[in-house]
């Protein structure tokens, strides 16, 4: 019963828009404040990535955390992830997949929380990884849940049909890099988002792609697993140039 979406870039949609259940290519979950974030399963069913390092998203205290679970490829519409956030912010937390953070750009799935209620909203925006810039981006996303507690925001969410080969033949169709991170928001308007921590890429359907697989100090397996929570944002500043148009093609399909 769906309408097809498209992956719309640019400025047919407001910026400052409400934040509103029902824009179309966002569906809600019915049961949409059973969130239950946990490190259950990380490393054996879900790929985990959080900064500080292990830290627990069932708690109160500052832990940005995602895990995503893959399901199974279904060419060609691509492989849908499941994923969930958690982090603390009075405006939004984000986690964004690009094909290279340094260049082209990200999508990023918004979970944050109105400053005026405290109530839960979801958005989808692109990330310009060469300048920082948001611009609004619709892509389908469904069974969102979220839940705020105090400066703590959680959500779930399904992203179907991603495949990341449409532009780029030699990886996995589900080899990111994770972005995750924060930022304000001002009224309706949303600040910057500060990345905290770029992990990968990794595929993501592969649960244990960031697991050391030796936990010897003398070899470089974690090499794969890199985080780097600080410093990213220079990097990322350092790579004017050399821009691939949406190299995050994610392929957008429809689907009952
Ligand atoms: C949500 O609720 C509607 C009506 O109550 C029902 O028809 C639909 O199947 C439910 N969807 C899910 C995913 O449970
Ligand atoms: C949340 O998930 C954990 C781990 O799977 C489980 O032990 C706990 O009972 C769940 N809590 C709720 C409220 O569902
Ligand atoms: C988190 O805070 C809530 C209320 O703010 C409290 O009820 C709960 O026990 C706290 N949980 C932990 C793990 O500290
Ligand atoms: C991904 O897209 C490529 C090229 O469009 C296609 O050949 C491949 O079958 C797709 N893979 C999946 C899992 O959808
Ligand atoms: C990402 O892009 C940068 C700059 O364009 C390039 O130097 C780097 O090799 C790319 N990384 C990957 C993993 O492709
Ligand atoms: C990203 O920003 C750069 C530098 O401002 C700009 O040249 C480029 O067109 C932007 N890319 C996209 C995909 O918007
Ligand atoms: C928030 O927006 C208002 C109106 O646009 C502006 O006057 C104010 O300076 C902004 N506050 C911050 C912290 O950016
Ligand atoms: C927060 O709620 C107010 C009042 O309903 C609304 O005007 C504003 O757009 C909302 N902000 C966001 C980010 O949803
Ligand atoms: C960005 O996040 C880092 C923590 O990851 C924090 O130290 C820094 O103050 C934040 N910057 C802004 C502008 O919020
Ligand atoms: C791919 O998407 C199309 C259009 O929504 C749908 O008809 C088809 O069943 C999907 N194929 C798979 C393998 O899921």
């Amino acid at each position: 019963m769906e309408r097809g979406a498209i992956l719309l870039v640019a400025a047919v949609v407001v910026f400052v828009a409400p934040v509103v259940r029902g824009t179309s290519h966002l569906s809600f979950a019915n049961d949409t404040q059973q969130v239950n974030v946990t490190r259950a399963g990380c490393g054996v069913t879900a790929l985990c990535v959080d900064q500080p390092g292990a830290c627990d998203p069932a708690g109160n205290g500052t832990c940005l955390f995602a895990s995503v679970v893959a399901g199974p490829p279904a060419a060609p519409n691509g492989t849908d992830l499941y994923f969930k956030l958690r982090g603390t912010s009075k405006g939004y937390v984000a986690l964004g997949l690009a094909v290279n953070a340094t260049e082209g750009t990200s999508e990023l799935f918004l979970c944050g929380q109105n400053s005026s209620h405290g109530t839960f909203f979801f958005r989808t925006m692109q990330r310009n990884n060469t300048n920082a810039a948001l611009t609004p981006a619709e892509r389908r996303v469904t069974q969102i849940r979220g839940l705020v507690r105090g400066d703590v925001i959680e959500c779930e969410f399904n992203v179907p049909g991603v495949n990341a080969t449409d532009t780029r033949s030699s990886h996995a169709t589900t080899t990111f890099s994770i972005l995750l991170g924060t930022g304000p928001l001002n009224g309706s308007t949303l600040g910057p988002f500060n990345v905290s921590l770029i992990s990968g890429p990794l595929n993501v359907a592969d649960p244990s792609s960031n697991v050391p697989t030796t936990p010897s100090p003398a070899t470089n397996a974690t090499a794969t697993a890199t985080a780097t929570p600080s410093g990213a944002s220079s990097v990322l500043l350092s790579h004017a140039l050399l821009l691939l148009p949406s190299v995050l093609a994610l392929s957008v399909t429809q689907s009952a």
